[in-house]
């Protein structure tokens, strides 16, 4: 059962971490792990501005100190609770680490990443 509420409550609550000095953006990333702990991120930007790290990202490192394991379920919002979609490359971020059966919460209700990043590029593309 995940706790979608509770997800999103932590994602906002990592956005009061954000650094966003040039967007102005906080973002917080929340993740159900397949061990039953949270994990949460936050971005990070940059003076030189590409450089700057997503929520996504951040929290994909959250994962690998905490524990490890797998994204069973991913919440991403703003500072004010609005719903934020990760950016494609976050996309793929969490598909590495959660798989085509991960979930996650979007304007269009829950969804899996299948759904969100289709047809994607993965391990098993590799030779
Ligand atoms: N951002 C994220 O943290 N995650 C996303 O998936 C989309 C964008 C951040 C990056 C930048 O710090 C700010 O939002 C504005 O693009």
């Amino acid at each position: 059962m995940i706790d979608w509420q509770s997800l999103r409550d932590h994602a906002i609550g990592a956005a009061a971490a954000a650094y966003a000095p040039y967007s102005g953006l906080h973002v917080g990333a929340a993740a159900l792990c397949s061990d039953g702990r949270v994990v949460t991120g936050c971005n990070v930007e940059n003076a030189a501005y590409g450089v700057g790290l997503c929520a996504e990202c951040t929290l994909a490192g959250q994962l690998r100190l905490s524990g490890g394991g797998r994204l069973v379920a991913v919440a991403v919002r703003s500072g004010d609770g609005t719903l934020l979609m990760p950016c494609g490359r976050c996309r793929q971020v969490l598909y590495e680490l959660g798989g085509p059966e991960c979930v996650l919460d979007t304007p269009r209700g829950i969804q899996p990443m299948s759904s969100v990043l289709p047809d994607a590029f993965g391990s098993a593309d590799l030779p």
